[in-house]
């Protein structure tokens, strides 16, 4: 195995695998002479913080740290240095131990979140990072930094880390969503499909009841459903309906408004028509956790 993650259990398998290929990827791209692995443990800002203390005296959390168990010469990188992998040849890994890394997964979702990419894929990018500087990579100069981007680029790419789920994507299981509504009093179908910030879906179709008020929204079947799986961070979702546009009503936005202050919302009806707002737009001065709620019940 190219990666050996710390209590891997704790990692969302669609992640793992991910962060799996990438590793796998920089040992290709970088061509190392033996087989190679690296140990990465994702961690929160208070404990890479104090980390980054005690390795480097730097008493502030970052999103990566990387240790080389290899002593390169200058200049030198994991290809050139067969001799000095050998020394560090793990038996039970059956590869040379290249390093540790350490990443703040909290970093990496304000990160993501600053980019407008998915969370997997600034982890993912943050573990090239890392790989790269245990092979021997650093970014004093300008040229190797610009290198150490290139090579990060080409590894996320080789192995397939998502740029973004494409608004296509969505608008399409939002359409195949809407054919699981349970609508006999309306008849009117709606499925959404809700984008997660780490790239991951959900959905969700509308729910009637013989008790009309008992009826749930596409929208809240996969808000519901989503953080219900532990996702509380949302980048987009997309609605569809059959007749008109599917604009959320008000208990929907309502509801979005509690995981995320914005997100983009789609909607899509008829013959592929696509309308698109922001939920700001849709709900403008809304009341929600940032009004201070939480205060006056003297809670976090
Ligand atoms: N509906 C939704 O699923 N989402 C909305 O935002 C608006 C309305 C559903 C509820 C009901 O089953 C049907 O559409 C007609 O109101």
């Amino acid at each position: 195995m190219s990666l050996v993650i710390a209590d891997p259990g704790a990692v969302d398998p669609a992640l793992f695998e991910q962060l799996m290929r990438t590793a796998q990827a920089c040992l290709e791209l970088e061509g190392v002479p033996v087989p190679c692995f690296a140990a990465l443990t994702l961690t929160d800002n208070a404990d890479i913080q104090a980390i980054n203390k005690e390795r480097r005296g730097i008493d502030r959390p970052t999103d990566v740290l990387s240790f080389p168990a290899v002593a390169y010469a200058n200049g030198q990188t994991a290809r050139d240095a067969r001799q000095k992998l050998l020394r560090g040849w793990d038996a039970d890994e059956h590869a040379a131990f290249l390093g540790d890394i350490v990443i703040s997964t909290e970093k990496a979702c304000e990160q993501a979140h600053a980019y407008g990419h998915p969370y997997a894929r600034e982890v993912c990018y943050l573990l090239a990072h890392g790989m790269l500087h245990v092979m021997g990579y650093d970014h004093v100069k300008k040229e190797d930094q610009e290198t150490m981007r290139k090579m990060e680029e080409a590894a996320l790419s080789s192995a397939q880390v998502a740029t973004s789920v494409l608004d296509g994507e969505l608008l399409a299981l939002a359409r195949q969503a809407m054919q699981r509504s349970y609508s006999p009093y309306s008849h009117f179908k709606v499925g959404a499909c809700l984008l997660s910030q780490d790239g991951r879906t959900y959905v969700g179709s509308n729910i009637e009841n013989a008790a009309y008020g008992a009826t749930n929204c596409a929208e809240r079947t996969a808000v519901f459903t989503a953080v219900h799986d532990g996702a509380r961070e949302f980048a987009a979702i997309a609605i569809a309906a059959e007749k008109a546009a599917p604009w959320p009503c008000g208990v929907c936005r309502q509801v979005l408004s509690e995981f995320c202050a914005d997100l983009r919302v789609l909607v899509t009806w008829g013959d592929g028509e696509v309308a698109e707002s922001t939920l700001a737009q849709l709900l403008p001065h809304s009341f929600s956790p940032a009004s201070g709620v939480a205060d006056l019940l003297g809670k976090e």
